[in-house]
C-alpha cells in the first residue's frame, strides 16, 4: 500500500491528535504517502485534502480537539455522497483509510466498504463515551473522566459549604461510563446511567435517609441519556418530593470534550494509531483496532457498533456500598 488517508469524525476527543501523529509518522516510516482529510466524511465529499508529513504533526501530541477538524455528515449517509467521496479518494490514489471516531464513523465506514470493497479501512476508537465494543478504552475517555472528576471535586466544595444537593449532568447520550467513573472517583452519593433503570423512589429514599443523619450535601451524577431524563429533570422530580432540600443543577457539557489529553490517553492513542497503519499494511480492513487486557484487539466494524460495551456491575455496587 503506497498511499493512505486519515480523518477524524463525529464528536472530537482528546487524544485524537496523538493518534493522528502516530498514523502519519508510522506511515511515513513505511514509505507511504499520507493525505489528511479535513472535517471527516464531509471533507472527503467536498475535497478537503492536505498532504501530511512528519513535521506537519509536530507539537500536536499535547493538544485536545483535532487539527483535522471534525463533522457529522448527512451527505455521507447517501450513496451519492459516498460516490463523490470515493472519486475524491481515487483521484489521489488513496488505497487505505484510517478512520478515527466512534460508532457513527464506523457505521459510515461499513457502508462505504460494502459499496467499494477495493478500499481498505481500519478504525481507531475515538470518543469520550467509551461505548464501543472491542476495546477497553476509547481515545478521549480517560481525559474526559479526569475533567469530569475535577469539575465535580469543585462542586463538592461548594455543596459542602452550603449543605446543598447537586445534580451534576455528565456526557453520555447512550452510555454511563463517564458518569460511573467520575461518580466513583468523587464519592458521589448516587450515579444514574442509561444502562440501568433509574428508580426515583429509591433515590428519594436515599436522600431522605442521608438528611435524617444530617448529611445535607449530596452529589448525584446523572448521565445525559438517563431514562429519567437529564439532571434538570431528575432534580425537578426529586425536589417536588423533598422540598426541604436545596437543590442545584450543573451541566458539565462540552467542557468534557476538550482539554489536554492525559498521559495514558497519549500513550494509548499513539499505540492505536501505529497499529492501525500496521493493520492496513498487512491487508486488514473493516476492523477497529482496540486494546483489550493491554493487548491489541481487532473487532469487525459490525460488532464494534452493534454491541455496546457492558457496564461492569461491580462498579454500580461500589457506588451503592461506598456512598
Ligand atoms: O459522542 C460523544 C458525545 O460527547 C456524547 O456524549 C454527547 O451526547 C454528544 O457527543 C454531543 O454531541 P454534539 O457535540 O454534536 O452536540
Amino acid at each position: 500500500m503506497k498511499t493512505i488517508g486519515v480523518f477524524t469524525s463525529g464528536g472530537d476527543a482528546p487524544g485524537m491528535n496523538a493518534c493522528l501523529r502516530a498514523v502519519v509518522r508510522t506511515a511515513r516510516q513505511f514509505g507511504m504517502q499520507v493525505w489528511g482529510i479535513c472535517r471527516g466524511y464531509q471533507g472527503m465529499i467536498e475535497g478537503e485534502f492536505r498532504t501530511l508529513n512528519m513535521r506537519d504533526v509536530s507539537n500536536i501530541i499535547q493538544l485536545g480537539g483535532t487539527i483535522l477538524h471534525s463533522a457529522r455528515s448527512e451527505a455521507f449517509r447517501t450513496p451519492q455522497g459516498r460516490q463523490r467521496a470515493w472519486e475524491n479518494l481515487k483521484a489521489r490514489g488513496i488505497e487505505g483509510l484510517v478512520a478515527i471516531g466512534g460508532d457513527g464513523t464506523f457505521t459510515g465506514a461499513k457502508a462505504f466498504l460494502e459499496e467499494y470493497p477495493e478500499l481498505r479501512i481500519v478504525g481507531a476508537p475515538g470518543t469520550i463515551d467509551n461505548d464501543l465494543y472491542g476495546t477497553d478504552y476509547t481515545i478521549g475517555y480517560d481525559t474526559a473522566i479526569n475533567t469530569a472528576m475535577h469539575a465535580i471535586d469543585h462542586i463538592k466544595d461548594t455543596a459542602n459549604s452550603h449543605d446543598r444537593v447537586f445534580f451534576v449532568e455528565v456526557m453520555g447520550r447512550d452510555a454511563g461510563f463517564i458518569a460511573l467513573a467520575s461518580g466513583i472517583a468523587t464519592g458521589a452519593e448516587a450515579v444514574l446511567i442509561p444502562e440501568s433503570r433509574t428508580n426515583i423512589d429509591a433515590l428519594v429514599e436515599l436522600l431522605r435517609r442521608n438528611i435524617a443523619h444530617k448529611k445535607w450535601a449530596n452529589i448525584i451524577v446523572v448521565a445525559e441519556g438517563d431514562d429519567e431524563g437529564g439532571a434538570f429533570e431528575v432534580a425537578r422530580k426529586v425536589s417536588t418530593r423533598l422540598p426541604q432540600i436545596e437543590a442545584r443543577v450543573t451541566v458539565l457539557g462540552h467542557v468534557q470534550r476538550g482539554g489536554r489529553p492525559t498521559c495514558m490517553e497519549r500513550i494509548r492513542a499513539s499505540r492505536i494509531g501505529m497499529e492501525c497503519v500496521r493493520a492496513l499494511k498487512e491487508g486488514k480492513s473493516g476492523i477497529m483496532v482496540g486494546i483489550v487486557h493491554r493487548d491489541i484487539a481487532y473487532t469487525p466494524f459490525e460488532q464494534a457498533i452493534k454491541h455496546h460495551q457492558q457496564i461492569n456491575p461491580t462498579l454500580l455496587e461500589i457506588v451503592r456500598i461506598l456512598s
